[in-house]
């Protein structure tokens, strides 16, 4: 392959905890390697419109603890069009970008897969979304400090919640996943968590919450916002109709999800992905992302990461059941 000299690194798709911390590990490991690093703003839409800054390892100092990304990001639709990519393609070259490492999500990846194959540029993406629905990895940057932003919140709201011996359906980010959901439901203790990997639950919900409403106990249900029956509003609205008497409140704890200074987790992750994606250019990689299996940082090819689908740990859900 070309000898690659200079690297862009960019930030896609919905924010994450510890993204900053990626792109610090890409600049300072591309130093480390006897690469040039450019930053390139806002994601495949700075690609297209030449928003391009050269980055040096006092660019990235002091950053590892922000939540964000100093690069911004944004959605593209032009991308998706060939004519986007070709004026994108252009940008790269005439910037002397001979390789890009995305950090991002599905729609990143998509993308770059896309890109990558059309003008044969190696194309590392680097998987960072709060939603942790990457296929390849066991985790995505953001999703671990998610999880603790939603166990915050949550706990929070059981303490008035029990004050009240009100049901509260609390709705979580995840888009049609339900990982924010199953694993931050376990970590507060949750009376029921509805995600769309588990069909089905409502009729349980109903009788739970019947004996749980006779014990005048609070209830706290987790509602990942993909969920089958509608998000936190929708169900919490199907259940007052058929129970008039229950004393409900709902909470879409949003945007919260995304900020946030990163957890150690996601900043270690996140230094081990990014030197890992710098190092997949050194070994002559193309089109692959790197991500964390059983704690080894492996390479995936991209393309699979955006077709196979991730199931949810189904002993998590086995552990739901046995702890309501
Ligand atoms: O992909 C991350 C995510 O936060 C999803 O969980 C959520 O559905 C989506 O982004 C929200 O997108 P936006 O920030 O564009 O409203």
């Amino acid at each position: 392959m070309e000898e690659i000299k200079k690297i862009g690194v960019l930030t896609s798709g919905g924010d994450a905890p510890g993204m900053n911390a990626a792109i610090r590990a890409v600049v300072r490991g591309g130093i480390h390697y006897g690469f040039e690093v450019m930053g390139i703003r806002r994601g495949y839409q700075g690609m297209i419109e030449g928003d391009y800054i050269p980055l040096s390892s006092q660019s990235v100092s002091g950053i590892i603890q922000n939540g964000g990304t100093i690069l911004l990001t944004a959605r593209c639709k032009e991308f998706l069009k060939p004519e986007g990519r070709r004026i994108a393609y252009d940008q790269l070259v005439s910037h002397g970008i001979d390789a890009v490492i995305a950090i991002g999500g599905d729609g990143t990846f998509t993308g770059a897969t896309i890109i990558s194959k059309e003008f044969d540029i190696p194309f590392i993406g680097i998987p960072g979304t709060i939603d942790n629905d990457l296929y390849g990895t066991d985790y995505t940057i953001g999703y671990d400090t998610a999880l603790n932003t939603v166990v915050e919140a949550v706990d929070k709201i059981r303490d008035t919640a029990s004050s009240h011996g009100r049901i509260f359906f609390i709705e979580v980010m995840g888009k049609e996943a339900g990982f924010v959901a199953l694993r931050s439901g376990i970590a507060c203790g949750a009376e029921a968590i509805l995600i769309p990997e588990a069909t089905g639950q409502l009729i349980k919900l109903k009788e739970y919450l019947k004996v749980r409403a006779s014990q005048r106990k609070s209830s706290i249900i987790l509602v990942a916002e993909g969920e089958e029956a509608g998000g936190a509003i929708a169900i919490a609205k199907k259940i007052k109709e058929e129970f008039p008497e229950f004393d409900i409140r709902t909470t879409i704890l949003g945007h919260i999800q995304r900020g946030g200074s990163p957890s150690a987790f996601d900043r270690v992750t996140a230094t081990r992905l990014g030197i890992g994606a710098v190092e997949a250019l050194v070994d002559d990689q193309k089109t692959i992302m790197v991500g964390l299996v059983n704690n080894d940082v492996v390479q995936v090819p991209l393309a699979k990461t955006i077709k196979l689908h991730k199931d949810v740990n189904r002993k998590l859900l086995e552990l739901v059941e046995i702890l309501i």
